[in-house]
């Protein structure tokens, strides 16, 4: 671990003196003054009057004994601990991490994650909304693996509720009968994901809104049960109905299919809540007859501590929501053996994941586990809210995609490679996406995720780029890495060090922004180094370019955790 001597030597400190604290590094708050502070003992000296403070931390100062070959802790402000690491621990820190394949990250986690993310609803057409899901969850997915878990990332469809009934409905409203001749028409139709859309946009409008249920005429209302009665028809097992929702849904999931290929999205699972259907049977027999789940008002639920019941089963008998979702954490932890529960979920979904939580922990369903949210927020247009064409909807993925690339392809001019434009556009989009911080939302700007100068995909893709032009063009061979001699190597070489603990933090707080932030300062302070340094031709060649080859594996591997690919040239 990258800083083991340093933690190690805290650790004894805090100990000697009978403080049972685990020492956390961070950069210092002002960023200059010192390396790395240590700011664990503010929790308890900063409850002390500034005198007492002051012995405390001079104790721990005294008990410090840290090998000056490594650097120098010196107590700094009321409980601060600033830490200098010393030039030759940099480069000795560096010359570990060359020849380490994880370039430092430890992969200590143990178990099963099982990562829930994309949730596509069949139908519909993949809007911005997904473009989030696809992009942190990607990201997620690749930090959980290079952490050590065990991975299953499932899309979890939205394939079943009142939305399937409202589906059938459209086609039911458009002249498509439900039996065995419509089934016959709509197989020769080869539907596109779009007819489907314009289906579900009819079966929508031809039922009124849940809360103007009053207001509505009894025609509409009519026609809300009979989306209701259909959706009880296909979770009964109707067969022709069975079949043709088949069929809708294999059309959505060749589009989605598309569209996650080219985002780089990778699922280990295409389930969706359908495939909870037999186990919710189950459990709502268990759980009933456990008592841990009642009848409310013809409804049946599960009563939580402190926050609404989730809703299990409604009034007229079809599985909602919360059952789908509790009914798949169990399959999850039953046979996935799940331990790590993520979901990455827009964060308007925070209410119904912590009541699918405490149900799956307080029902006993999911008996050890830990369930984490990796909430995110919206992505807005330039009047500050939600994205929305013109017409007012959230705006097409593809059409996002396309404007785009057509943007990319503009800024790199004539000739470039389809694939190499295809690449740097989607790396935009990715690191647009994952430089904020997930739970903000965040502004759709295409003119500045394009941008090849600005903190955007392509600037580090170009950074790569160049790097590794730089080590073609040289004749030496990228040699150990010497103690830095000058102000911008040593920086250079400070940032390469914290690499480890960026990765660890994005992992913990499940925030891939450090990463994508962590980046750009490596990238930054590589320009720096190579606007200060002579490379090619120097007499520390070979040491120089050891130290452009670690900056290139670890921007690659950071790239890789954003799931943002790099082309040969650009
Ligand atoms: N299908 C849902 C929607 O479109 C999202 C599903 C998220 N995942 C989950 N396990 N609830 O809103």
């Amino acid at each position: 671990m990258a800083y083991a001597e340093i933690s190690a030597a805290l650790a004894a400190a805090f100990k000697s003196i009978d403080l049972d604290i685990t020492p956390v590094l961070s950069l210092p708050a002002m960023g200059r003054g010192a390396d790395l502070q240590c700011n664990s003992l503010m929790p308890i000296v900063g409850k002390l009057p500034p005198s007492e403070a002051a012995v405390v931390v001079a104790q721990v100062g005294a008990a410090l004994n840290l090998p000056a070959e490594v650097g120098i802790i010196s107590p700094s402000g009321r409980a601060f601990l600033n830490v200098t690491l010393s030039d030759a621990y940099l480069a000795k820190i560096a010359n570990e991490m060359i020849g380490d394949p994880t370039l430092g990250v430890i992969p200590d986690a143990t178990g099963v994650a099982v990562l829930d993310f994309g949730g596509p609803n069949v139908a519909k057409q993949l809007h911005v909304g997904h473009l989030r899901s696809f992009v942190i969850g990607e990201s997620l997915r690749r930090l959980l693996l290079s952490k050590g878990h065990k991975v299953i990332s499932d899309i979890h469809l939205g394939d079943w509720g009142l939305q399937m009934g409202k589906l059938l409905l459209g086609l039911e409203a458009s002249g498509y009968s439900l039996d065995a001749s419509g089934l016959d028409r709509i197989k020769k139709a080869d539907f596109k994901l779009s007819d489907l859309q314009a289906f579900y946009v009819i079966g929508n409008d031809l039922c009124p809104a849940k809360d103007e249920d009053d207001d509505s005429d009894s025609n509409q209302a009519s026609l809300t049960a009979r989306a209701r009665h259909l959706t009880s028809l296909l979770q009964g097992g109707h067969p022709e109905i069975t079949d043709i929702w088949s069929i809708l849904r294999s059309v959505s999931l060749s589009e989605i299919g598309e569209l996650a290929k080219t985002l780089g999205a990778h699922f280990d699972l295409w389930l969706g809540e359908s495939d909870s259907h037999s186990d919710v049977l189950a459990m709502v027999e268990t759980l009933t007859g456990a008592g841990s789940m009642i009848h409310d008002a013809g409804a049946l639920i599960v009563p939580l501590e402190n926050q609404k019941p989730l809703l299990i089963r409604s009034q007229a008998g079809s599985v909602l929501y919360g059952a789908t979702d509790l009914a798949t954490a169990w399959a999850r932890y039953r046979d996935l053996k799940a331990d790590y529960h993520v979901y990455c979920v827009d964060k308007r979904q925070s209410m119904h994941l912590s009541q699918v939580e405490q149900a799956a922990h307080s029902t006993g369903l999911v008996l050890e586990g830990v369930f984490r949210h990796a909430a995110f927020g919206t992505v807005n247009g330039s009047d500050g809210k939600a994205i929305k064409t013109r017409e007012g909807k959230p705006p097409a993925l593809t059409d996002l995609i396309d404007t785009v690339t057509r943007k990319t392809r503009e800024k790199m001019g004539p000739g470039v490679d389809d694939a190499v434009v295809e690449m740097v556009a989607i790396g935009a989009l990715k690191f647009a996406d994952l430089i904020s911080d997930r739970t903000s939302d965040y502004l759709f700007d295409v003119e500045k995720m394009t941008s090849q100068e600005g903190k955007s995909g392509p600037y580090l893709q170009y950074a790569v780029v160049r790097i590794k032009s730089l080590l073609d063009r040289a004749n030496a061979v990228p040699g150990t890495i010497e103690p830095p001699t000058d102000p911008a190597s040593r920086h250079l070489l400070f940032e390469l060090s914290r690499f480890s603990i960026v990765v660890d933090r994005a992992y913990l707080e499940l925030k891939p922004h450090f990463v994508a932030e962590y980046a750009f300062q490596l990238a930054q302070a590589f320009s720096t180094y190579y606007a200060a340094v002579q490379i090619i031709g120097s007499k520390s060649e070979a040491s120089e370019l050891g130290l452009c080859l670690l900056t290139m594996k670890v921007l690659e591997r950071c790239l890789y955790l954003m799931g943002i690919n790099v082309p040969e040239r650009m």
